[in-house]
């Protein structure tokens, strides 16, 4: 089996969902539930016999020794991380915490259970770290996209959080020859992402007759790219990626926010028209402070070495995610009134059921 961590959170789940759609391999996933965690991300593979649970803070290095050492996996696919951009700017000290320590901890915490595995395990076992082409900063509006050379110019507490594991796996490669893969990819969308990220808080905000809050002019661009193509990638890397090396992964798909939050009001008077249509909503405000202008990826490694491509297209894609938000009703309802926070406290908290 596999351990996942952050397999709660919004890429996490649907890589589980769509591993357990690909094969007959088990997994682990092993989550502290933050905010952005949400156990109602799992519902529909959560009775899978061969996926397993942990809640636990990949901080906590006995803890994840102790999943490593009962679970024995062959893999890690490591994506629990503090993840929005506004939120860093806020309140860095959590991003370096679980962002870099974390990594430190789990790093140290495989290289420990690689270390004690038999010859043949040990070469097959492999530590992937997915992380953002926000290391790379900011491009400007002729720039070449992003490659793997690129050097890092992180702009965010929380790419720098992000840059700084980066740093951290690739050191562990060169140094104790921990096998690493780390993959950076551009900005994902589609269902169960927490609706802090733009396109749900659009789609959310539009149906919920909000403003929509585009931030400065409107004019930053990203590479946008649905999220069962990340997995897809992720999942390529890991059976197929040659040890140490990072991989690139992008959609092609270059937009501009406010073209974005055009494309969503379009689905939407789609799907569910409404008379005047949602684009009046939309409302410049403030900008983001330190706003990285434009993100591109070039994915050329990963299509030529591995044969990726993404398989679905923006326009597409987009509306099957408006379709999406508008269909699962209870999951943003538990979203936005805090009640998946319940699940914790019934299953952790004071009236959890004691162990025997
Ligand atoms: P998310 O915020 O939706 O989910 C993060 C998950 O990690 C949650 O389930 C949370 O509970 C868990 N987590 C947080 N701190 C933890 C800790 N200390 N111990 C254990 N679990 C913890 O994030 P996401 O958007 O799904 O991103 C997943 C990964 O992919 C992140 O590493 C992020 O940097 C990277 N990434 C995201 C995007 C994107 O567009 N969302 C793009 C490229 C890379
Ligand atoms: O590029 C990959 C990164 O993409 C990931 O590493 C991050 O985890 C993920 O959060 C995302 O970061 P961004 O900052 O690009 O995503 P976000 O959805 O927060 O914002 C996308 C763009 O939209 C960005 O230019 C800021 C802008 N924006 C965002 C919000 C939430 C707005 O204009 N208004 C908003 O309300």
């Amino acid at each position: 089996m596999i351990l996942i961590t952050g397999g709660a959170g919004f890429i996490g789940a649907n890589f589980v969902r769509e591993w357990f759609a690909r094969g007959d391999e088990g997994a682990v996933v092993l989550d502290k539930l933050t905010y952005a965690g949400n156990m109602a991300n799992l519902a529909d593979v959560r009775q899978k016999p061969d996926l397993h649970f942990v809640h636990a803070d990949i901080c906590d290095r006995t803890a994840v020794q102790q999943v490593l050492a009962a679970q024995r996996p062959r893999a890690i696919v490591h994506f629990a991380a503090e993840s929005h951009v506004d939120r860093s700017i806020h309140g860095p000290a959590q991003f370096l915490q679980t962002n870099f320590i974390g990594t430190f901890e789990l790093l140290e915490a495989a290289r420990e259970h690689w270390s004690s595995l038999p010859a043949g395990e040990r070469d097959a076992f492999r530590f992937l770290h997915v992380s953002t082409d926000e290391v790379y900063g900011s491009l400007d509006e002729a720039d070449p996209a992003f490659c793997e050379t690129t050097p890092y110019a992180p702009n965010s507490p929380y790419a720098a959080s992000k840059a700084g594991s980066d740093h951290l796996v690739r050191a562990w490669h060169h140094t104790y020859g921990l096998p690493t893969l780390i993959t950076n990819c551009s900005n994902n969308y589609g269902p169960y992402q927490f609706p802090e990220k733009l396109i749900p808080l659009m789609i959310l905000n539009a149906i919920e007759g909000k403003p929509l809050p585009v931030y400065g002019d409107g004019r930053n661009v990203r590479d946008w790219l649905y999220v069962t193509d990340h997995c897809a990638a992720i999942q390529r890397v890991l059976e197929n990626g040659r040890i140490g090396q990072t991989y690139n992964i992008g959609g092609n798909c270059e937009r501009r926010n406010i073209d974005v939050v055009r494309a969503i009001c379009a689905a939407l008077s789609a799907q569910r028209p409404k008379p005047g249509g949602y684009e009046s909503q939309i409302q410049f405000v403030k900008d983001r402070p330190g706003h990285d202008r434009r993100y591109a990826i070039d994915a050329g490694k990963l299509a030529s070495e591995l044969g990726w491509r993404p398989s679905e297209t923006f326009e597409s894609a987009l509306a099957k995610t408006v379709r999406w938000y508008l269909d699962h009703t209870d999951w943003v309802a538990g979203v936005r009134d805090g009640r998946y926070r319940k699940w914790i406290e019934l299953n952790y908290g004071d009236g959890a059921p004691k162990p025997a």
